[in-house]
């Protein structure tokens, strides 16, 4: 027997790379160059291919390992080879030869990828102006840049719609040569007017894209997207995408796809691959799936080769949700789910899918409601002189520009009562033991918008006035309505306010925002007949229901907590104190 190492060779730049997929198995008997692994750099995902022909004898990578240039990932018996080691004898397959030869080829991918990435992103800061502010907008043709020395290589996936608005960097279409995906970016920030290109189309260097209209100044708002992560503005972007291309009907393909997509997750003839065999899908599906937590061996793809589209991995988690409210078993929830009757027995019947945002904030609910043991506490504050006061304050209102609501008094409340009970403001790190006190009061305000509900956030309400209050809580609804929110406005709250007073209602139990440990829920304030130790009074009474966990937080302190919140209110004066 004579085993050799295989090696990681040489990454063409990139230090470190991420295992994504073990493509063999140990006693699987592999050719020379066959895959053997997926790995991904920050810009591209490679396949590193076989260095021998043989059978592999031992196998120590699994995916998510961290690879570097030289690092052992196993060995092949050379002695087990096919046929083809006959073919190639006249080759030195085990020396060192081979073995420098397959280093260089993959570096050579690697570096020529990272290379022509730094040239794209380079060439559309150029070319867009990155460096220019200011209004103005410009045309644009995006031709399709190097593509490491190929020539005719198949779109596979276009990653954007007509109509979208997309930064600089976001993927427009994924392409795959013999050797590796690639995903086309975005040398502009701005609007995608026309995609000149399908799916199947082979692109060559210097072909047209698609056509943009080019936002000069746009490069701030990406850059704020950059450092926040983005990752819910693009949950917002995408479900604006998905309606605009619904209203516009140029969705109808996607739509379509989706559906055929999902039609076929559904599918109980789909075997999926068994573990650790090849899956096709390119970085941004990966990313996707990764994000949604989506495990993509069980993810039935539509794309051509068998590849793995971003619409699989959607309809994948679509169908897992519509197998929860069927009674059906969905991966890692280990709860039974609720099985639904088919309704067309009873009446006519129509289905939609859920959108993004929809998913998110299904997942996010329920996640919470089993995570967190919740209890509710109820309990009232008179408001007859705070409403008195505010209303007052009306036409001073009226010259600000700003409505004074009862909101901006209840959130100056909460941040009183947040400072006098600082466990209201903690988040428990269940996994390090760990209780992490915040010495901030940033709070969450659920706002309704047509398109779901959102919680933007208030930095440092505790240092805030009254009327900036109101400004900020009024812009940050018209925002949320008008899905203009920034990832950094719905992050960082320490606790949350939901206000159903405008519409309705005694009480109610709101979930608690995990990972907050409390949310105040308030209903519709109401004259009531209050006892004041002689006569009944006409009281302007205000409801509030406090849901809090109670790993977190006591009964006892909760009781507090509304006690406080009701004298707070009850003679505002309390709040300049
Ligand atoms: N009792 C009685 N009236 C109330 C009240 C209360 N608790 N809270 C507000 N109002 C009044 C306001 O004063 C206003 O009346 P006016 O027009 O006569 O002055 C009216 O109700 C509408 O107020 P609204 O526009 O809703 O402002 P707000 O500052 O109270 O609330 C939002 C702002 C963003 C919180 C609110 O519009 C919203 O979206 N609430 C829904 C939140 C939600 O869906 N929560 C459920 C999560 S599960």
């Amino acid at each position: 027997m004579s085993e050799q190492d295989i090696k990681v060779p040489d990454l063409g730049g990139a230090d470190e790379v991420e295992v994504i997929e073990v493509l063999v198995s140990k006693g699987d008997t592999v050719e020379e160059e066959d895959p053997i692994l997926t790995v991904e750099s920050d810009k591209a995902s490679v396949e590193l291919p076989a260095p021998f022909a043989g059978k592999i004898t031992k196998l120590s990578v699994k995916v998510g390992d961290k690879l570097s240039e030289g690092d052992v990932v196993g060995t092949i018996d050379t002695d087990s080879a096919g046929g083809g080691d006959d073919e190639d004898s006249g080759e030195d397959k085990t020396g060192e030869d081979t073995d420098k030869s397959k280093d260089e080829a993959a570096k050579k991918e690697l570096e020529e990828k990272d290379q022509d990435a730094e040239e794209k992103k380079s060439a559309g800061k150029d070319d867009s102006g990155k460096a220019k502010k200011g209004g103005g907008s410009r045309k644009e043709t995006v031709k399709v840049p190097a593509l490491d020395g190929f020539e005719n290589v198949p779109v596979i996936e276009i990653n954007v719609s007509e109509g979208d608005f997309v930064g600089e960097d976001d993927p427009l279409v994924t392409v795959e040569s013999d050797k590796a995906t690639m995903e086309i970016p975005s040398p502009y920030a701005g609007k995608v007017d026309k995609i000149l290109v399908k799916e199947g189309d082979k692109l060559s260097e210097g072909d047209d894209l698609l056509e943009m209209t080019v936002e000069e100044g746009a490069d701030s708002g990406d850059e704020e997207e950059a450092d926040t992560g983005g990752a819910e503005e693009e949950t917002s972007d995408k479900d604006e995408k998905s309606d605009k291309a619904d209203k516009d009907g140029k969705g109808g393909k996607d739509k379509d796809r989706a559906d055929t997509s999902e039609d076929t997750q559904g599918d109980s003839t789909y075997q999926p691959p068994t573990p650790g065999a090849k899956v096709h899908a390119g970085p941004a599906v990966r990313k996707l799936a990764r994000e949604l937590g989506a495990d993509l061996t069980k993810v039935k793809p539509s794309g051509p080769k068998d590849r793995i589209l971003k619409d699989d991995v959607e309809a994948y988690i679509r169908q897992n949700l519509k197998k929860a409210q069927e009674g059906g078993s969905v991966e890692g929830a280990g709860i039974p789910g609720i099985k639904l009757p088919d309704f067309s027995q009873f009446g006519e019947v129509e289905r939609e899918s859920m959108s993004r945002m929809m998913i998110a904030t299904a997942t996010n609910m329920q996640k919470s409601w089993l995570n967190v043991p919740h209890v509710t506490q109820f309990d009232e504050a008179d408001i007859t002189e705070m409403e008195a006061f505010r209303k007052g304050q009306k036409q001073a209102g009226e010259k600000k520009g700003v409505k004074l609501t009862p909101l901006p008094f209840i959130l100056k409340a909460c941040a009183a009562a947040l400072e006098e009970l600082p466990q209201f403001n903690v988040s428990l790190d269940m996994e390090r033991k760990e209780v992490v006190r915040k010495k901030y009061v940033h709070i969450g305000i659920a706002v309704d918008t047509p398109h779901g509900l959102m919680v933007p956030v208030i930095r440092d309400v505790d240092q805030k006035g009254l009327w900036q209050l109101a400004a900020e809580a009024q812009e940050l609804a018209d925002k949320a309505r008008d899905k203009k929110l920034k990832p950094a406005e719905m992050q960082g709250a320490c606790f949350s306010i939901t206000s159903l007073g405008g519409i309705g209602g005694t009480a109610f139990t709101p979930i608690v925002n995990t990972p907050e440990v409390a949310i105040l829920g308030v209903s519709k304030a109401a004259m009531k007949p209050v006892w004041d130790g002689e006569a009944f009074q006409p009281r302007l009474m205000l409801p509030l229901s406090l849901s809090y966990d109670h790993r977190a937080v006591n009964g006892a302190d909760a009781a507090r907590f509304t006690n406080l919140l009701g004298q707070l209110l009850g003679d505002i004066r309390h709040l300049l104190l």
